[in-house]
């Protein structure tokens, strides 16, 4: 294992664009025990020291809606669910993002559900507002939308975009997502690029269904984005779905194991240790990020509303407001001695794409 380990992990940061391992070699990755494991997540967590280093970029998500177009069979916020709906008003969203600032978070990520209230003009506005009041970096997450959209959300001050694939599966992808295609979503990946907006994608590990060679297939495919953040989290059952009652992965240490594989294949990105972890473990944010994660995202939406966004069971945070949450996030990252990010945080990819453009 130790000299398949330290190729790719010299291989990836040195020429980031060579090849990949082969699907038999990531199995080899995930199916480590004991020791072996062990030695992955030194590996993964050495490398992100050398490449993104020890700060945590901290990104206050604030979920401003609940409405969604779509029915994917595994969220608690789909179409076809029972829970109680609610929308921010812009005001309210503009509001709650500049409080998010002053706990501490240089990005503010607005996600939502497929809610098409939010047109583009009043997510642009918003934007503006964001940016106008001093929020370094703002980052969009409201499912597929136009090239067009994606243009005019560049153009008032979006730097970012999280859209996951969820799985390269296209079998369990059209089984899971009646309203949307694997196409559709991964050009929609590409026209951010084009906007240039800062990509960000990743997938569930863990669906029912998947075999391992899929959540192989599914590490290679992200790494082959060449993604500015790779947002991946675990599968969790939702009662209230059709994947409601489907078990987790018997080794959760394959959790783990992908995101330290993921960041020895992706020595630049940013890569976020997602809320999941912890309704999976509640040490498990603080896991994901010894093992290769250099991003932290609490949750900032008004208490209120928490309840009502249970994508999965066993949600974090949801008696929580805000403050708590950034207070929190300063003491789990302090007492893993690393120390908070100052700045907007962009990716190592975009700050040297923005290099060679000024050349
Ligand atoms: N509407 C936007 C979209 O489709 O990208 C953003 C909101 S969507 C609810 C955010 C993410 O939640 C999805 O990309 C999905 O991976 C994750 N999610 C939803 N239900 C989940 C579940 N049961 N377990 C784990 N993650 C889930
Ligand atoms: Fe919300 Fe810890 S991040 S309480």
């Amino acid at each position: 294992m130790q000299p398949l380990l330290s190729i790719l992990q010299q291989f990836r940061e040195h020429s980031p664009r060579t090849e990949l391992p082969s699907v038999p070699e990531v199995l080899a990755l995930l199916r480590l025990q004991g020791d072996d494991c062990a030695k992955l997540y030194a590996a993964a967590d050495k490398l992100r020291q050398r490449t993104v280093g020890d700060a945590v970029h901290v990104r206050g998500i604030l979920e401003f809606s609940n409405y969604c177009a779509n029915d994917c069979g595994y969220c608690g916020i789909r179409r076809s669910g029972g829970v109680t709906r609610y929308r921010m008003a812009p005001d309210e969203i503009v509001t709650q993002a500049i409080q998010a600032r002053t706990w501490g978070c240089n990005t503010v990520v607005l996600q939502s559900g497929a809610d098409p209230w939010y047109t583009v003009e009043r997510l642009c506005s918003i934007v503006r507002a964001i940016r106008l009041a001093g929020v370094p970096a703002v980052t969009l997450s409201v499912g597929v939308r136009t090239a067009a959209e994606l243009r005019q959300f560049a153009a008032a001050g979006c730097d970012r975009y999280l859209l996951r694939f969820e799985t390269s599966n296209r079998r369990l992808f059209r089984q899971i997502h009646p309203d949307e295609t694997f196409a559709r979503r991964v050009q929609c990946l590409e026209d951010l690029r084009s906007a240039r907006i800062q990509v960000g994608s990743g997938f569930m590990i863990g669906l029912p269904d998947a075999s391992l060679a899929t959540l192989a297939r599914d590490i290679l495919f992200a790494s082959r984005l060449d993604l500015d953040m790779i947002g991946c989290g675990p599968f969790l059952a939702h009662p209230d779905t059709p994947l409601g009652g489907k078990p987790q992965l018997e080794d959760r240490e394959i959790y783990f194991k992908t995101m330290a594989i993921l960041r020895l294949l992706n020595p630049r990105a940013h890569i976020p240790a997602t809320t999941a972890f912890d309704a999976l473990d509640p040490n498990g944010r603080n896991r994901v990020l010894q093992c290769g994660a250099n991003v932290f995202m609490p949750n900032v939406t008004p208490g209120k509303y928490r309840r009502l966004y249970q994508l999965y069971p066993n949600k974090p945070c949801v008696d929580e407001d805000g403050a708590a949450c950034a207070c929190c996030v300063r003491g789990r990252i302090a007492g893993l001695g690393r120390r908070i990010a100052d700045g907007p945080g962009h990716s190592l990819r975009s700050q040297s794409r923005a290099k060679t453009a000024r050349r």
